[in-house]
């Protein structure tokens, strides 16, 4: 059973790698596998809504979504993280999810029954992370894959840090309560 974690911030070890990775390390606590991919050191562009993924679940842009795809597939669990930016989701993370669009068409929705968890990252306590996570949770319900929240004992809607993720106690609280969660969702899934 596979967990995989989306870095979306362009930066390679900054706060949104820092979290995912955090997760990632308690899911494999818990005795599942783990994959991590960063943005920062990959080139996704932009779907340009041509729409030839509809007949043959392919897409004709070809970068670095290709492995992407692939990952996206094997994996059970998914956790997304995102840096806040102006309030919003990073462009890196828009444009893979807008890429993900060949999950959805002409046939069964492929990424249909995993599950998923967010996680924000931004530099304020109110800048947007709530909003940031409704936005990655969107994504998920959009395939059609279950949403956890971060679980008990605090059980809102993901993981959210402010500032620097090392320092932010709370916040890595949630990042590890979060990670339990999908850990369990999983294994109760598959
Ligand atoms: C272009 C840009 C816009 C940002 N907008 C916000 C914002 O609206 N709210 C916020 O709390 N932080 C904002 N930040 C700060 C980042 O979200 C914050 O530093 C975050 O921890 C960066 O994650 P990273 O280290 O993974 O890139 C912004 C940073 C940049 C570069």
């Amino acid at each position: 059973m596979l967990v995989l974690g989306i870095a979306g911030s362009p930066r390679l070890n900054g706060n949104t790698a820092y979290a995912v990775q955090r997760a990632l390390e308690v899911v494999a606590g818990e005795g599942l596998e783990t994959e991590f991919i960063t943005l920062a050191d990959r080139n996704v562009g932009y779907c340009t809504g041509c729409y030839a993924c509809r007949a043959t679940h392919a897409c004709v842009i070809d970068d670095d979504m290709s492995p992407i795809y692939e990952a996206l597939r094997r994996c059970d669990g998914l956790i997304v993280g995102s840096p806040v930016y102006m309030g919003l989701i990073s462009a890196q993370l828009k444009a893979l999810m807008d890429r993900t669009i060949l999950f959805r068409l002409g046939g069964p929705f492929e990424l249909a029954g995993k599950v998923g968890a967010a996680i924000a990252c931004g530099a304020f306590r109110n800048g947007g992370q709530e909003r940031v996570l409704a936005d990655i949770q969107t994504f998920f319900l959009e395939h059609d894959m279950f949403v956890v929240s971060d679980g008990q004992p605090f059980s809102h809607f993901g993981a959210t840090i402010c500032g620097l993720a090392e320092q932010d106690e709370l916040g890595l609280r949630t990042v590890d309560s979060l990670a339990r969660r999908i850990a369990a969702a999983a294994k109760r899934l598959h």
